[in-house]
């Protein structure tokens, strides 16, 4: 299937796909949100890929859900067609690793798009911002949950009522993003992390990133006991022993993901 909201591309072990609808900041539409979905699932299903890298232009990674689509619904089509949910939720609900590579405006549901893959690499230009607000709404694909986990109740509260945005340097200072990378470097670096990811061994590193997730939404006492079984049920993996006897031996591991 042919994309147009979209590129997708394989480098190495590595899915790259480049939202690209220029003449509308990369919108999130629903022809888009279908597309995205659609390839995320398809590199879900190849066992050739480690990881995802989703990322835009320049000037925006996404100015957030399509303004002009949604702004005549009413609220019995909203709330009936779901219309954040499905497809809107595909990134989130990955188990192969996704990072958002941003450069840009990453506003409304393009912040929270961006939220909802495992981190964010962020270009040097990159600005964040929920400015639903200033739209008459909130944010509607994770933005008052996701944001308040990554930098804080504080700095949540004052961009969600005020649609202030974000320069990456304080972004990176909040917790929001990893790392902050020149621009012309950004997509390189972020499949080269990606690649790195891919040679490790996939069943540790769903299981890590299920880890992590889980600390949002269980005790202390509960995720320390979910990690332990985790960490203990990877000893079935032959890939614990190939890691093992590699560190042992002075080599470099050969993980094969069973
Ligand atoms: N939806 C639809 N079209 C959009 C858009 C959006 N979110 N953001 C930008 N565009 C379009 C503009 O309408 C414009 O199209 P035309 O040339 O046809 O007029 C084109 O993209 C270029 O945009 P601008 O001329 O506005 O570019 P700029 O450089 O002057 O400003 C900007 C850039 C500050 C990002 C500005 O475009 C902007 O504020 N965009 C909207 C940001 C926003 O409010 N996002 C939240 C959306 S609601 C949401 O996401 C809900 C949710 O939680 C799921």
């Amino acid at each position: 299937m042919a994309f147009e909201t979209i590129t997708v591309e394989t480098r190495g072990n590595v899915g790259v796909i480049t939202l690209d609808r220029p003449e509308a900041l990369n919108a999130l539409n629903a022809a888009l949100i279908g597309e995205l979905a659609t390839a995320v699932r398809r590199f879900e299903a190849d066992t050739a890929i480690g990881a995802v890298v989703i990322t835009g232009s320049e000037k925006a990674f996404a100015a957030g859900a399509d303004i002009k689509e949604m702004a005549d619904k009413t609220y019995p089509q909203a709330m009936l067609d779901d219309f954040i949910g499905g497809d809107w939720q595909a990134v989130g609900q990955a188990r192969k690793p996704i990072i958002a590579a941003v450069s840009g405006y990453a506003l409304g549901g393009g912040c929270e798009l961006a939220m909802s893959c495992d981190f964010i690499l962020a270009s040097e230009n990159a600005r964040f911002g929920l400015p639903e607000i200033t739209l008459g709404v909130i944010p509607g694909a994770g933005g008052t949950q996701r944001l308040v986990r990554a930098v804080g109740k504080a700095k949540a509260m004052e961009m969600i009522l005020t649609g202030r945005f974000m320069a990456a340097e304080e972004a990176e200072r909040a917790g929001l993003v990893s790392r902050i990378i020149p621009d012309a470097e950004l997509e390189d670096e972020a499949v080269k992390v990606g690649q790195k990811i891919a040679d490790m061994s996939l069943p540790a590193v769903i299981l890590a990133k299920s880890a992590v997730d889980r600390s949002f939404e269980m005790t202390l006492e509960e995720g320390m006991r979910y990690e332990r079984d985790v960490f203990y049920s990877l000893f079935a993996t032959e890939d614990q022993k190939e890691g093992m006897a590699a560190f042992v031996e002075k080599r470099q591991a050969r993980f094969r993901d069973r």
